[in-house]
């Protein structure tokens, strides 16, 4: 029931018809019996300043911040927490009486869903596919982490231009190589971690993989960040090889978990979460 007293979460983005946001933060509320209610908004490139102004007239309570304002919306918060800064975007914000804090819970999202599976990636090498914006998050974090990590783009400038900016803040060295099979079959060959964060497997391309079934091999953790389908190609030649695997849902469900605990102040129900998100999806996880 909405009533006088229901505080207001939400999503700016655009399109943003597609997000499985509100099911899952709607979801926790009730959960938690908490009197919060999570809705989308479109908000058009350009117009990402008049809804911050918004968000603070209306007092809403906090916002998840998606494609194309991630950067754009920094200018307008009163505080960019250090992680966001470094990766320069913001997807959570939350609003404490008029002061607006933005955070990345991508990037910590990601780093959790490592964690939770028992795979702590400091020291380890580390192969990213992908070099646009889930990359940078997460090329971010683990560099800060210590990881040694790989980035491999389609094109290369763009990797190499991640690898510089994410070597510049970090402190870490990150290397850049091209998306071909040569490159990844050697860059495989010494690393631990692979994490495809490209948008290769996803749905309707879910005959796609980015990386050929023979370089998998068991004692690889492939974590594909590529959440429709739950099970993409990758994921499943990579269980069959006996790797260990990890779903973009894992991702997914922590970042929102992470970004419901800035806003309501307790522990996410991360389960409840995740099988909303399950249900709403219409798939099955195996
Ligand atoms: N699980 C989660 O919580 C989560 C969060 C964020 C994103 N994602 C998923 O991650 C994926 C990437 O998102 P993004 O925001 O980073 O997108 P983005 O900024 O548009 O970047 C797309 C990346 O995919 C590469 N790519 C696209 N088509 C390719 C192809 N046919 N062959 C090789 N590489 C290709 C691009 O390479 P070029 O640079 O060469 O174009 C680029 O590196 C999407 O599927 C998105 O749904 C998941």
């Amino acid at each position: 029931m909405i009533s006088g007293a229901t505080r207001l979460c939400g999503i700016i983005g655009d399109p943003i018809e597609h997000t499985m946001s509100p099911v899952m933060h709607n979801a926790a509320f009730r959960k938690l019996g908490l009197d919060y209610v999570y809705v989308p908004f479109r908000v058009p490139k350009g117009e990402v300043e008049q809804a911050v102004r918004g968000m603070r007239a209306l007092n809403i309570r906090g916002l998840n911040v998606t494609i194309p304002h991630k950067t754009a919306v920094m200018p307008f918060l009163d505080e960019v927490d250090a992680t966001a800064e470094k990766i320069g975007a913001v997807n959570t914000i939350v609003n404490d009486d008029g002061v607006l804090t933005g955070y990345n819970t991508d990037a910590t999202g990601f780093l959790r869903a490592l964690l939770e599976r028992g795979i702590d990636p400091e020291w380890k090498s580390v192969v990213v596919l992908g070099a646009g914006g889930a990359s940078r998050a997460i090329c971010s974090v683990l560099a800060e982490r210590g990881s040694k990590v790989v980035i491999l783009n389609r094109s290369l400038e763009r990797a190499r231009g991640l690898a510089g900016e994410v070597s510049a803040s970090c402190g870490n060295e990150v290397s850049a190589l091209a998306l071909d099979g040569l490159n990844l079959a050697r860059a495989l060959g010494e690393a631990e971690v692979l994490v495809n964060a490209t948008s290769v497997g996803m749905s309707p391309g879910v005959d796609e993989s980015p990386v050929d079934a023979r370089l998998l091999r068991p004692g690889l953790v492939v974590f594909d960040i590529v959440y429709s389908p739950l099970r993409t190609r990758l994921l499943r030649e990579a269980g069959e090889v006996g790797a260990e695997t990890i779903g973009g849902l894992d991702m997914l469900v922590w970042q929102g978990a992470m970004a419901l605990e800035k806003w309501v102040g307790v522990e996410a129900p991360v389960e409840t979460m995740r099988a909303e998100v399950v249900r709403a999806m219409g798939e099955g996880e195996d």
